[in-house]
């Protein structure tokens, strides 16, 4: 009985240190994205309460390195104070682990970022968002379901670097966006990025 108790007992020993030894695909994103996928870096974007949907695919466009991977500093964690970039972190993640990431950050709540903005600036960005945006981002880019980020609240530099990345044409625009994205001229951009910093 006693020689049984043993032996179970190692094998529980073994399985949990193998289990501590096999990375969580997350830790690698909590470097830049925090642990609670709330960004405190405002060229990082908050990830948490995304939709799985949209993480996944998105992690997929990084993987083709079909869209711009500028380089970041880690800021947590065993790599911190390292540099990297989207394309290099997600080159190496399975199916499975890109599904356990998505599903995580999804899970976690969305808090909007804390920023100053510019209110005359953000009641013209405002009149554009709801003319030509709110449609597919509703109720000012907020609602995951949309399956296509999040704009109000988001952090602002992080927002017009996609804005100017998808103006020049380095990042690909969802064709039915484009027409609409063609009518914003660059300098209303500001005005945009304003807006969503205000939305609160
Ligand atoms: C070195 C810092 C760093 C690490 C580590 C990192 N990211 Fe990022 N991530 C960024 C930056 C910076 C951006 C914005 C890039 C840009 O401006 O185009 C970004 C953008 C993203 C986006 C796009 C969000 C959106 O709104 O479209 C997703 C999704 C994402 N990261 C997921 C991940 C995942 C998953 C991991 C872990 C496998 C990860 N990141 C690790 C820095 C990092
Ligand atoms: C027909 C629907 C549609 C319209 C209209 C639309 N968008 Fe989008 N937008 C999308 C989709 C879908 C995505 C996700 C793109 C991707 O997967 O890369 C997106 C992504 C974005 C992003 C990137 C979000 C992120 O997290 O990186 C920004 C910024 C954006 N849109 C701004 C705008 C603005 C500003 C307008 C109005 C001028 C607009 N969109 C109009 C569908 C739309």
């Amino acid at each position: 009985m006693n020689k049984l108790f043993g032996i179970s007992l190692v094998a529980v020993g073994l399985s949990l240190t193998s289990g501590a030894l096999a990375a969580d695909p997350v830790e690698a994103c909590a470097g830049c994205h925090n642990k609670d996928g709330v960004s405190t870096d405002s060229k990082v974007p908050t990830l948490a309460g995304m939709s799985a949907k949209y993480l996944s695919d998105t992690i997929g466009d990084y993987q083709k390195k079909a869209r711009p991977c500028p380089e970041a500093t880690v800021i947590n964690g065993d790599k911190k104070g390292s540099k990297t970039d989207m394309c290099q972190v997600v080159k190496d993640l399975s199916a499975a682990d890109i599904a356990k990431i998505a599903q995580y950050y999804s899970n976690q709540t969305y808090v909007k970022a804390k920023q100053t903005s510019d209110a005359a600036l953000a009641a013209k960005g405002k009149d554009i968002h709801v003319k030509l945006c709110d449609k597919c981002h509703t109720e000012g880019g907020t609602v995951a379901d949309d399956d296509s980020g999040f704009l109000g609240g988001q952090w602002m530099p992080y927002l017009e670097a996609q804005l100017k990345d998808f103006k020049a044409g380095k990042r690909p625009v969802p064709t039915k966006m484009k027409p609409k994205l063609d009518e914003v001229q660059d300098s209303d951009i500001p005005a945009l990025v304003q807006y969503y910093g205000s939305v609160k």
